[in-house]
């Protein structure tokens, strides 16, 4: 499936990945800062990203604990949502996200 990503410096990228692990998986692969220090567990928020307004809709709704630690972020948005907690699945081929600053 394939991601599209813009990284912190703007930089727009195409990914080809597997379906089945989750967005910070993929995103950790690359050079783009995404520490995803506690390994996914929902409690670091150094995976931080937007996702594209057209998709927000479309991601299942974010868990408590997801919320409670992305609403006190310095760099929240509306469309804020950490990767680790966004699992690829085939329904979001071609999803759009930009990794937010580093807080
Ligand atoms: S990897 Fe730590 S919150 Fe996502």
């Amino acid at each position: 499936m394939l991601l599209r990503i813009i990284d912190r410096e703007g930089k727009e990228h195409e990914l080809n990945v597997s379906p089945a692990s989750t967005l910070m998986e993929a995103l950790r692969e690359f050079d783009w800062g995404v520490a995803a220090i506690c390994g996914g567990q929902c409690a670091c928020a150094t995976c931080h990203v937007y996702v594209a307004p057209e998709w927000i809709n479309r991601l299942p709704w974010p868990h408590n604990d997801e919320h409670e630690l992305v609403m006190h972020l310095q760099h929240w948005r509306e469309n804020s949502r950490l990767s680790c907690q966004i699992l690829l699945v085939s329904e979001l081929d071609n999803l759009s996200v930009t990794l937010a600053p580093e807080e």
